[in-house]
């Protein structure tokens, strides 16, 4: 087949997102029970909106904000950084960003050039993916180890690197694997990037959602990692925020500018009014990050029950965080991941999301969502043991 040839390569080069693919086609189906989006289901809280619909009133988002964002939202991110991320900062280092994801893109177009090696995890989100390659980058992905619930292979990362490598981009609580990598792991990850000039980028959505006495660490607070390390963060899944997309990174000082050369083509400056939501969802209450937690952990527990009645279906490693998580089919029919999914969606009314969508070691799985209702657990759990019996 002719490729297009007004597409650029690097576009070219982009699979299909699975994840939407399979909200397509979801839609043409009557009462899925859908446990295929990494989307809280809440809404954003009341004090939240308050606080944007009062920013309009007052006529204060009419207008771009500064290119990094509202001062006085860097400080109160500044503040938070330093409570809960054990990150010194101050605002001239943090940029607030369209979500986490125009902050890793910013991040990785200013640190990435054509040809240079990207060392990601895997499975991971495939959004990271997609990130370099569009620098023209080239993803390393170097697997996890599965049975040690998809914890980081360190010597496997330290045998991929080469002079091409120029960063390991990560996300930890993971999407899609629910894996929190420990403080030990991530001090050894950095003392690996230390010791040969690399780049670490994080993505540090699920920063709250940690379960069973583990705890979120960020590879940013280490004194050594100033110079290396750029943190992604956002509002969407702490606050239930999805919609307004706005999120923020922290670097080195000296990075930001240039960091900026890239966030300023794609966006000029994060949508103040959500600028203005973020930082009402800072100084106000925080009880809603853990009313969302304590309700994500009940749902991983009612999902790991249900899964364990599937246990000739599914062999699956409990997730530490997130709200995702990534059984193994044990059927011969799981070797293809995406027909197993559309199969089960079409015949089964139940919309998972293909293991193959998260890379290459991601086939053989599928990507199950506990944020959801327990009704939703349950009504796709009762579809599935009726499907499989
Ligand atoms: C790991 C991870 N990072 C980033 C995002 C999106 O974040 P944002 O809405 O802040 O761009 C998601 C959404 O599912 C995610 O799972």
């Amino acid at each position: 087949m002719l490729e297009d040839w007004r597409i650029s390569d690097r576009v070219l080069q982009i699979q299909k997102s699975a994840i939407h693919e399979m909200t397509r086609l979801s839609k043409e189906i009557d009462d899925v029970a859908f446990l295929s989006w990494a989307k809280p289901t809440s809404d954003t809280p009341e004090h939240i909106k308050k606080a944007a619909i009062d920013s309009i009133k007052n006529g204060k988002v009419g207008g771009y904000s500064e290119n990094k964002g509202l001062l006085e939202l860097r400080k109160e991110i500044s503040k938070k950084l330093k409570r809960d991320n054990n990150i010194d900062s101050v605002p001239s280092q943090i940029v607030a960003t369209i979500g986490a994801v125009e902050g890793l893109s910013a991040a990785i177009m200013a640190l990435i050039d054509p040809g240079d090696e990207v060392i990601l995890p895997s499975p991971t989100y495939s959004t990271h993916i997609r990130q370099v390659v569009l620098a023209s980058g080239k993803p390393v992905l170097v697997p996890t180890v599965e049975e040690k619930e998809f914890d980081l292979d360190l010597d496997a990362i330290k045998k991929s690197i080469n002079s091409k490598t120029k960063a390991i981009m990560y996300c930890s609580p993971s999407n899609p694997t629910g894996t929190v990598f420990s403080e030990k792991t991530l001090r050894e990850l950095a003392d690996i990037a230390l010791e040969n000039d690399l780049m670490v980028i994080t993505d540090e959505a699920y920063e709250y959602f940690t379960y069973d006495g583990h705890r979120h660490f960020s590879i940013g607070s280490i004194p050594e990692m100033k110079k290396n390390a750029v943190s992604c963060f956002t509002f969407t899944k702490s606050y239930a925020m999805t919609g307004w997309r706005i999120g923020y990174l922290h670097a080195d000082e000296a990075l930001i500018p240039q960091i900026s050369k890239a966030h300023i083509p794609f966006a000029i400056c994060a949508t103040v009014v959500s600028q203005y939501a973020a930082l009402a969802a800072l100084r106000g209450s925080q009880d809603c990050i853990k009313d969302f937690r304590n309700h994500y952990l009940s749902a991983r527990n009612l999902m790991c029950k249900r899964l364990d009645e599937l246990d000739s279906v599914f062999d699956y490693q409990k997730p530490r965080g997130s709200y995702l998580m990534f059984p193994r089919i044990l059927l011969d029919e799981g070797s293809d991941s995406t027909t197993f999914c559309k199969k089960l969606l079409k015949e089964a009314k139940v919309s998972t999301t293909p293991g193959i969508a998260f890379g290459p070691t991601g086939e053989k799985h599928l990507r199950l969502s506990f944020c959801v209702t327990e009704e939703m657990i349950n009504k796709a759990f009762d579809r599935m043991e009726r499907y499989f019996k």
